[in-house]
């Protein structure tokens, strides 16, 4: 134990040097009007859920160490929280927008998040967290830039370019929602959005009339490309037609540069990529993302198309889309890319430590959770999905907030650290009781039949190792315990596991889930507590002044009232006028 301890002060000190530089660190304010508007993506008619009336919504762009405050007004009809996974919250879990942590915004409310970008850079999407809602629409990028005096480990690029990719069905969230309560599958979506656009019109199967993404380039330029897919439940294959990717970053951390051909997106990832406009322009270019781990033959409409148009372009685009290379006939050889992927150990870039160590190899385990996810089954009556058994509903007072008040009997924290055979399926509000300090691993077993991504909220883990198979103890033989890359939202694929790593220093309580919209809607998530035994104020922040109270402390809630969404703009000071301008600035960079 005295050893275990030595290796963690030496892991913990390092960072301490800049943890209490709080005070000084810039803020930069967003309000977020969060409504439906009218799109027809695939040329139906829908409405979506627009930030400041764009869809997908404005990018929030900050920089390591700021605090971010965003006011959201929810003019939607149903209850709104807004989530920003990967961002870290240290010891606030307060904003993570997720139930567990925070009563729903109701309709025609608003609430403002303030939270800060500790020691972070890097690539994300936030979304709404509730009803399905994500299924249409409510995304938007976050960019998280180092600041000026750290080097980057590549040339800096000529330009920026974000892909938001996704599934997506022309039915709305409230009509997939009961199609999943019916105790129906979704099945095949009805297409891919690229920036909330539809396909280019390739070959005859794509109808005439849709809007697709065309993105500007000049001949010779490197730009740097952010993708994440924002979708329901599908991965996709994201490639440009004759233009490698050269992987530089993967959810916060910056990778060992590879070059890529395509690259498999899973629901709920980001990547960032250096592109280089190193072709002829004889003609455009196809941008291409189409649905994976699929039988790609049947699921040909789930494919979206834009537009690389170089400036000295010859004329448009034209014959068959590129195919991707890598193979999933053979899932093991398609496995092969995400093990591909490295962390550049020599490169530096801010990250929250211990995680930043790269001596996560040395540190010993302190316990394991095999999570196993099953295909959807009956739980008195009703289509839900497990975790370890569990479908998890969610209690009706967010946790740390039943804690603070003294409310009981809100949750459970027996969440079981392996499977159970011997116990039937049941939904319950049962959590993980974590150990701060407690260096972790966590196996996502997939035994359902889909790919699945699953995300850790709160913290990055390292990604230590993935198989077919089932999981034993003798596989830590095959661990990286060099480079492993570290990010937030990892695949496993059906009849594999994942295996990561977590360094518990972010106190709060945090959100275990299948990214795949489907599945935890249906219940495939948990939630981990890690509170500190000595709270010495270096701990958990308080709640909020603005916190909203729900379930068992709705009384303790006053109304608000708000007459409408223009005279609160009108009533704002210049300073948030300026910040729109600042934000349809950098939206028409990609819109
Ligand atoms: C890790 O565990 C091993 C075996 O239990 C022990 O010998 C070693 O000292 C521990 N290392 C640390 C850094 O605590
Ligand atoms: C969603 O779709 C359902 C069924 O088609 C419809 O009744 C409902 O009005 C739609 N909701 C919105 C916000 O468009
Ligand atoms: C709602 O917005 C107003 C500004 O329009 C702000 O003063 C107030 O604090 C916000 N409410 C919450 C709960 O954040
Ligand atoms: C890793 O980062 C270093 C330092 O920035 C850089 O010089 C090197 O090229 C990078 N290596 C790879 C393989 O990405
Ligand atoms: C990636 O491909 C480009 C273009 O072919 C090449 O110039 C570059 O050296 C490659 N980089 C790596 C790290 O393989
Ligand atoms: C441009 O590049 C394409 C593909 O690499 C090649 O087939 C074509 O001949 C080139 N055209 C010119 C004008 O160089
Ligand atoms: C994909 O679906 C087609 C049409 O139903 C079928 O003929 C083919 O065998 C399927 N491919 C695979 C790999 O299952
Ligand atoms: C359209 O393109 C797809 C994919 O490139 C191809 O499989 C399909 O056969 C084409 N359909 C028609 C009608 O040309
Ligand atoms: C949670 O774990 C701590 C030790 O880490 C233990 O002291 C506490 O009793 C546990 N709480 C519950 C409810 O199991
Ligand atoms: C699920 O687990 C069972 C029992 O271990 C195994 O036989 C089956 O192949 C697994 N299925 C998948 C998709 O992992
Ligand atoms: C984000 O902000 C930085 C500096 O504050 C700026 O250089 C960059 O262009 C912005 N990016 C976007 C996409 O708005």
């Amino acid at each position: 134990m005295a050893a275990a301890k030595s290796v963690f002060t030496f892991v913990f000190s390092f960072p301490l040097l800049f943890t209490f530089s709080l005070a000084s660190d810039p803020y930069v304010s967003y309000v977020f009007h969060v409504s439906y508007i009218t799109a027809s993506p695939l040329g139906v008619p829908q409405k979506v859920i627009a930030v400041n009336g764009k869809f997908p919504g404005p990018v929030l762009n900050a920089t390591t160490n700021y605090n971010v405050v965003v006011n959201v007004f929810n003019d939607l009809d149903e209850p709104l929280l807004l989530t920003w996974p990967g961002v870290q919250m240290r010891r606030n879990s307060w904003q993570d927008g997720v139930l567990g942590t925070n009563c729903p915004i109701p309709s025609k409310w608003n609430y403002t998040y303030d939270f800060q970008l500790k020691d972070q850079i890097g690539s994300y999407f936030y979304f709404p967290s509730l009803n399905f809602q994500r299924a249409s629409g409510g995304f938007g990028p976050i960019i998280i830039n180092n600041r000026n005096l750290i080097p980057i480990p590549f040339a800096k690029p000529d330009g920026e370019i974000i892909f938001i990719i996704g599934d997506w069905y022309t039915k709305n969230h409230t009509a997939l929602r009961r199609i999943l309560d019916s105790g129906k599958e979704l099945g095949m979506p009805d297409g891919v959005l690229i920036n909330g656009k539809g396909p280019y019109k390739y070959n005859s199967s794509v109808p005439d009339g849709i809007e697709y993404e065309t993105v500007h380039v000049d001949p010779g330029k490197t730009y740097r490309i952010r993708v994440h897919n924002v979708g329901v439940s599908t991965s996709l294959n994201f490639r440009i037609q004759n233009h490698k990717l050269l992987l530089i970053e993967t959810e916060g951390r910056y990778t060992s540069q590879i070059n890529f051909t395509d690259v498999d997106v899973h629901v709920g990832q980001s990547y960032s990529f250096l592109v280089t406009m190193d072709q002829n322009a004889s003609s455009d270019y196809y941008i291409v993302a189409s649905a994976r781990f699929v039988n790609e033959t049947v699921w040909q409409r789930v494919t979206g198309v834009g537009i690389l148009h170089y400036s000295n372009s010859k004329g448009p685009a034209s014959g068959p889309l590129p195919v991707p290379v890598t193979d999933i006939s053979h899932p093991w050889s398609a496995m092969n890319q995400p093990r591909a992927i490295k962390q550049n150990t020599s490169s530096s870039g801010a990250r929250p430590n211990p995680q930043g160590s790269y001596h996560y190899g040395q540190i010993n385990i302190t316990s394991t959770y095999i999570l196993r996810s099953l295909p959807p089954t009956k739980i008195n009556g009703k289509l839900r999905a497990t975790l370890n058994g569990i479908s998890f509903v969610n209690p009706s007072t967010p946790m740390r907030l039943a804690d603070n008040n003294k409310v009981k009997g809100d949750y459970k924290m027996d969440f079981p650290d392996r499977p159970l055979d011997n116990r039937r399926p049941r939904l319950d509000s049962s959590i993980i009781n974590a150990t701060y300090k407690g260096f972790i691993q966590v196996i996502f077993q997939n035994n359902d039949t889909k790919i699945q991504s699953f995300h850790i909220d709160g913290y990055s883990f390292y990604v230590v190792a993935m198989d077919f198979g089932i999981w034993s103890e003798d596989k830590k033989g095959s661990y990286n315990n060099w480079d492993a890359i570290s990010r937030s939202t990892v695949e496993v694929y059906p009849g594999a596991w994942t295996a990561v790593l977590i360094s518990l220093d972010n106190v709060g309580v945090w959100n275990i889930r299948v990214e795949n919209l489907d599945r935890w809607y249906l219940g495939q998530e948990t939630y981990m507590r890690i509170l500190n035994p000595e709270e010495n104020g270096n701990t958990e922040m308080g709640p909020p002044k603005n916190v909203l109270y729900c379930g068992a402390l709705k009384t303790l809630q006053q109304e608000q009232y708000r007459s409408s969404a223009t005279s609160i703009l009108n009533g704002q000071l210049n300073l948030i006028f300026t910040m729109m301008m600042v934000l349809l600035a950098s939206v028409s960079a990609f819109c």
